[in-house]
């Protein structure tokens, strides 16, 4: 029997809560998240190749990547991805190669199948983040990125306690308001081949951050030199 706390996050109303969100999301969190997705689109087309975007939600993301990069994109949201499949009809997206109902933590993509894992605001609103790494992980090709636009929580201070009074409505309204940075440390130090290599703020309120893994094994000695420039820019964020 699983016990779900009133702060834990749950599949069912994670779902929820974006079936109710999806006709205004783009009106409510579209303009305040631009230039963070905008950083997030620039890193996963360093690498380019076919890209996973996780959490697509209603595809506000999609018209910005260049048109050479192959495009598929998941949401476990039927209402939010209709706003995608919208929104790539209406633009007419030819880069798009598909748009699923799917649930990050069990994916039936092969293994290795794509060269950029990336996703905007959703590792945090997943019930188990480190099942949604796992699986980027696994579909990602050697050499490729994990590529997350994501909040990190404060680890002290004022902010921290606020985070975790907020953290009951914020799992009504779909995500985390806690979530320490260490979270990710701890995962990349658990994972076999996956190196954490960038963590930079970016707006608004410098509470986000772009979070760079790169999956070892690839024979992109560019990649690993970007890594290895960014290292400095490590926890920069935390
Ligand atoms: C805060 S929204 C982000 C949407 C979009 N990426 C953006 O930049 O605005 C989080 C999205 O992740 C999706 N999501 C949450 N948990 C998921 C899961 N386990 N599998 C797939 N999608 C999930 C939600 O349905 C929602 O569309």
């Amino acid at each position: 029997m699983s016990i779900v706390s009133h702060a834990e996050l749950d599949k069912q109303t994670v779902t929820k809560a974006y079936d109710r969100w999806a006709p205004v999301y783009d009106l409510v969190f579209g303009p305040v998240f631009e230039r963070g997705r905008h950083a997030a689109i620039a890193a996963a087309e360093r690498i380019g190749g076919r890209i996973l975007e996780v959490g697509v939600g209603t595809g506000i993301a999609l018209p910005h990547y260049s048109k050479n990069c192959r495009l598929c994109g998941i949401d476990i949201s039927e209402p939010m991805l209709r706003k995608a499949r919208e929104r790539v009809t209406e633009l007419g997206l030819a880069n798009v190669e598909g748009l699923w109902v799917m649930d990050a933590e069990d994916m039936s993509f092969p293994d290795a199948s794509f060269d950029v894992v990336t996703a905007h605001l959703v590792v945090t609103t997943a019930p188990n983040p480190e099942a949604v790494l796992n699986e980027f992980a696994r579909v990602l090709k050697p050499g490729g990125e994990i590529i997350l636009m994501s909040r990190v929580g404060a680890e002290a201070g004022l902010r921290r306690s606020l985070e975790h009074w907020f953290q009951p409505a914020a799992r009504k309204l779909g995500w985390r308001s806690e979530f320490p940075f260490e979270r990710y440390t701890r995962w990349a130090g658990q994972t076999r081949g996956v190196r954490l290599v960038e963590s930079r703020a970016v707006p608004p309120f410098g509470h986000f951050s772009i979070i760079r893994f790169v999956k070892d094994g690839g024979a992109g000695a560019v990649r690993q030199d970007a890594a290895q420039e960014a290292y400095p820019a490590l926890r920069a964020a935390s």
